[in-house]
């Protein structure tokens, strides 16, 4: 049966794009499929994180996947450092990876800046621990937005490399060696707003490190942070088009007209079918109304779950627990196929 998994990094600041291009899918996805939902802190200190706001931070994405309606009980939510076969499955595929391979993965350019002799170590490995976190599960199914494909892809050639390089092994191991052991694991970008652009400049991504907390909308802001953010949001200064193709070249109103279709849960087509020939003096006001409607129960409700950490702390536990079980299996075939003794 095909498993689900997917992770947010605990690096504060969840933002809007983190909500409509991963959680609220991690929430949909749920219906019909077992779903393994993960706070990696292990990702997240590849940059430096003081060790004082990381436990609130993963207390924090926790919380938010259970406002969003993640169901802890059905599926599987716990925090990546609590599974220790994570960065043990990760140090097997930092063999199998190449530097090649890695060199030219473009987040860890972005990440690093001009500056790469100062990078951690992790934060180039990063996407061999994000192959563990799937493969370990053995998971097909990975919803995230557009900006992770290529760590997927990734994750796809060393699965692929695992199992043509230790083909006799595997099958020595029982495993069909046409099959592979490791499945490859498909990117799920196909949502509304796969990729949320900044409020700042629709050409850049909406994300957790901009300086200018104006660029996104924060899953803990209030009501009027929302409305004041929606209402500076940048725009040019024509009316809104009738068509879709009115939007291409105007990133900014594309942007907004999209994140309104992906919290209203409809179609760009749909929203210009009643905004088209609109100012933005008009769509802005009611953008901030539906950003407030949607996002201020998920605010209140995280905020309550954070007054009661114990809670969280217990959800993580269970989770992690169950997470290890699996985890472990597939690591015991793991050394097995590498040759690793087990005598113990
Ligand atoms: P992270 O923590 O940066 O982001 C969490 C999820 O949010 C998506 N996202 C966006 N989607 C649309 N528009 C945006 N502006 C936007 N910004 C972020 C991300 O694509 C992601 O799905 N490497 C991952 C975490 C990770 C992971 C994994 C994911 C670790 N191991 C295994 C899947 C499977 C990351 O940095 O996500």
């Amino acid at each position: 049966k095909p498993l689900v998994f997917s992770g947010v990094q605990p690096t504060g600041n969840l933002h809007l794009g983190n909500y409509l291009g991963a959680i609220k899918r991690f929430v949909e996805m749920q219906a019909h499929h077992d779903c393994i939902y993960c706070v990696v802190d292990q990702h997240a200190i590849t940059v430096w994180q003081n060790p004082a706001d990381l436990k609130k931070q993963i207390r924090e994405v926790t919380a938010a996947f259970l406002a969003a309606g993640i169901d802890p009980k059905a599926h599987v939510v716990f925090n990546q450092s609590q599974v220790p076969e994570h960065a043990e499955l990760a140090w097997v595929f930092n063999c199998v990876a190449r530097m090649g391979w890695l060199n030219r993965m473009t987040q860890f350019k972005e990440k690093a800046g001009k500056d790469r002799e100062n990078a951690s170590v992790g934060l180039f490995a990063y996407p061999t621990l994000m192959a563990a976190d799937i493969l370990v599960y053995r998971a097909t199914m990975v919803p995230v937005g557009e900006d992770q494909k290529q760590h997927l892809e990734l994750a796809r050639d060393i699965a692929q490399k695992f199992n043509n390089d230790f083909r006799d092994s595997v099958a020595a191991a029982g495993f069909d060696p046409d099959e592979g052991f490791f499945p490859l694991p498909e990117p799920l970008t196909q949502g509304p707003a796969p990729r949320v652009m900044s409020l700042r400049d629709g050409t850049k991504k909406m994300s957790k490190s901009d300086p200018s907390d104006y660029s996104r909308i924060n899953l803990t802001d209030d009501q009027d942070t929302i409305a004041q953010k929606v209402r500076k949001a940048r725009t040019d200064s024509e009316p809104l088009p009738s068509e879709v193709a009115g939007l291409s070249g105007r990133a900014d109103a594309d942007n907004l007209v999209t994140i309104y279709a992906a919290l209203a849960g409809t179609t760009r087509e749909a929203v210009l079918a009643e905004f088209g020939g609109a100012q933005f003096s008009a769509f802005k006001p009611a953008l901030a109304d539906l950003a407030v409607a949607v996002l201020a129960p998920i605010n209140r409700h995280m905020r309550e779950l954070m007054d009661d950490p114990a809670h969280i702390d217990a959800v993580l536990a269970d989770g992690s627990e169950r997470a290890g079980a699996i985890a472990a299996k597939v690591m015991d075939d793991v050394k097995d196929i590498v040759g690793f003794l087990r005598s113990r």
